[in-house]
């Protein structure tokens, strides 16, 4: 078992790494994306599990990117935050994990719900969105907004949408790395 240490460690690699490739389409890196939708959460007072779940929602985009990417151009859903909410649960609980996992979904169920959301897409979001499945009908909106981490994913989803501002400074990696360690369920060394 890795402690929390190495855990943290692990992540931070993959932001120094694969971090520096560019966000599908977007202005921002993976990592500057990823720092920007942290920051945004920290500024609602979103409570540290939800912090770190925005800080990690796109880490199922670092594991196998290549491979991921090359579905996503082939317009299929490359099931990312899937991936990366099974990558983390070894060490973070579902109240980190399940934002993650539904980051995705969120998206398809604004869409449904919220007319005047779709608007605020990038148009990356919005190419995405087609390959995701497109807005969610109403029944799988009933069902999605039924899920335990439903509103929290939701939240995650606008933060997400809006940390794409290639002009904006925010605290790097280490500022999470206390915070990230305390969520572990990993053991300290
Ligand atoms: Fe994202």
């Amino acid at each position: 078992m890795l402690t929390s240490r190495q855990v943290v460690d692990a992540i931070a690699d993959l932001f120094a790494g694969e971090g520096a490739d560019d966000y599908l389409g977007e202005d921002v890196t993976q990592a500057e994306h990823m720092l920007q939708a942290a920051a945004l959460a920290a500024a609602e007072g979103a409570p540290p599990a939800l912090v770190a779940a925005a800080l990690l929602h796109d880490v199922g985009h670092f594991r196998g990117a290549v491979h991921g990417r090359e579905l996503m151009s082939g317009g299929r859903d490359n099931r990312h935050s899937h991936q990366g909410a099974d990558w983390l649960a070894p060490w973070f609980g579902p109240a980190v994990t399940e934002p993650v996992r539904l980051h995705v979904a969120a998206k398809r169920y604004l869409c449904a719900v919220e007319p005047e959301y779709f608007a605020l897409l990038s148009p990356a979001s919005v190419h995405t969105l087609s390959v995701q499945g497109g807005p969610m009908s109403p029944a799988e909106a009933t069902a999605f907004a039924a899920e335990p981490f439903a509103q929290d994913a939701v939240r995650l989803r606008r933060w997400d949408d809006a940390a794409k501002d290639a002009s904006v400074a925010v605290p790097d990696f280490d500022h999470y790395r206390e915070m990230l360690a305390a969520l572990t369920g990993a053991g300290d060394e």
